[in-house]
């Protein structure tokens, strides 16, 4: 076996826990507080006054839009949600079962192909793709989201805002007021994370100068995985297995005594609630005001108090994360499970693009150092010699 190749000062970070990579303006996670905050707004505030345009505005461009900017900034949203008929047809020709973000990771590459000039890098240009790619993505995932559920594409309206228009892609319907700011709000929280798993991956994959369509497809298959942004459709799942199990208390205990995870709690950096959680839990309580003793409600209910005691018992910061309450509330827009995912990257889109953007403004190539662990100066054994 080789030698150990590390130096004295070198250490292994495996996962990269605690290692600082890189500095960024764009949002900062505060894990010791349980606070978040976007170019140094908290994100409650911003979740409570706040667009979607408004906010996306604040990340790409680093301040709050005055009154024209905005307008021009949201007029220039909607221009580009058009989505090339070729991407169309791609997203067509996928497997009627294909998963949403699956879908998006292969349409913003395609999208790519059809951009004539994907590579310009001045900052003008990079917006310009930045906002083209933040209007295609909840066009991509909705076209999915329908031929998923055997309907048939709807193209952007003109008139309605960004969340409007999300929600009406999916349902045909335009939404009233309280489902639309309920959506928008998702979308707001959502967009940014510090360096997170697939934030990093779009600045890795930025830092080779590519493309802004191959960084953002490459993020979209960052947060596919369960362990990131598909903790909300396993939420999902838990209370279906909660249920079928019979009673939460047992399943919990089985599920700790097994070593499983309770989907939708734990933080790599928050040691306190996450912030977005508490926001999606009020949101939660606001939009079932009318409902009597829903059962997800009072089931999710049980396994967070359950789960906190067990881990309080233990002394491990672990609380709900962003995606224990999302899906209750994405259910009552009338979004079913397979969607939930997806509506993480409609919002992330927009952090993973400010990213780029602030990346190429001083850019340096990702490539960290690994710790070899094989062997070496093998001697090679000709084909023919082998197995004898
Ligand atoms: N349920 C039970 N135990 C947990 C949980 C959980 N949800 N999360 C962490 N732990 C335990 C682990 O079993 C481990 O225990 P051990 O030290 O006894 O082995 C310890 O806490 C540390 O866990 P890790 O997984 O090593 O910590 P990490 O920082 O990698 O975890 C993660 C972060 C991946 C989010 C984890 O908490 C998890 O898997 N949660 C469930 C999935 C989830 O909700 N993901 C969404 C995260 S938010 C987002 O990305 C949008």
């Amino acid at each position: 076996m080789a030698q150990d190749t590390l130096s004295q000062e070198q250490v292994i970070r495996r996962g990269m826990d605690e290692l600082v990579v890189d500095t960024t303006s764009v949002s900062w996670v505060d894990g010791q507080q349980g606070r978040l905050y976007y170019r140094g707004f908290r994100i409650e505030d911003l979740a409570k006054s706040a667009s979607f345009e408004e906010v996306a505005y604040l990340l790409l461009c680093g301040e709050l839009p005055a009154g024209q900017q905005l307008q021009g900034f949201s007029w220039k949203l909607r221009q580009l949600s058009h989505t090339p008929e070729k991407t169309i047809r791609i997203i067509q020709e996928l497997p009627r079962h294909t998963a949403p973000l699956a879908a998006l990771q292969t349409a913003l590459a395609a999208l790519g192909c059809t951009d004539p000039k994907p590579k310009y890098s001045e900052e003008e240009t990079l917006l310009g793709l930045a906002l083209r790619i933040i209007a295609q993505t909840p066009i991509i995932l909705a076209a999915t989201y329908r031929l998923h559920q055997g309907n048939s594409i709807l193209p952007a309206r003109d008139d309605l805002t960004h969340a409007q228009n999300f929600l009406y892609m999916l349902s045909g319907r335009v939404p009233d007021e309280e489902a639309a700011r309920a959506m928008e709000i998702a979308l707001i929280i959502q967009m940014d994370h510090g360096f997170n798993s697939s934030t990093f991956t779009a600045r890795a994959v930025a830092s080779t100068l590519t493309n802004m369509y191959a960084a953002t497809s490459a993020a979209v298959g960052a947060l596919s995985g369960p362990l990131h942004g598909g903790a909300s459709e396993e939420v999902v799942q838990m209370l279906a297995d909660i249920e079928e199990w019979g009673d939460p208390k047992s399943y919990l205990d089985n599920l700790f005594a097994s070593g499983g995870k309770v989907m939708g709690m734990g933080h790599r950096v928050y040691k306190q609630t996450d912030p977005r959680a508490v926001i999606f839990e009020k949101l939660l309580a606001q939009l079932t005001r009318n409902e009597k003793s829903p059962k997800d409600i009072q089931t999710l209910g049980y396994v967070a108090g359950y789960a906190r005691e067990h881990f309080a018992a233990r002394n491990q910061p672990i609380h709900v994360n962003v995606d224990f309450w999302s899906g209750a509330v994405y259910r009552r827009l009338g979004i079913q499970p397979v969607l939930f995912p997806a509506i993480f990257a409609a919002a992330r889109i927009v952090g993973w693009c400010a990213h780029i953007i602030e990346l190429r403004q001083n850019n340096r190539l990702y490539r960290p150092l690994s710790s070899y662990t094989g062997p070496v100066d093998l001697k090679f054994v000709p084909l023919a010699e082998r197995g004898k």
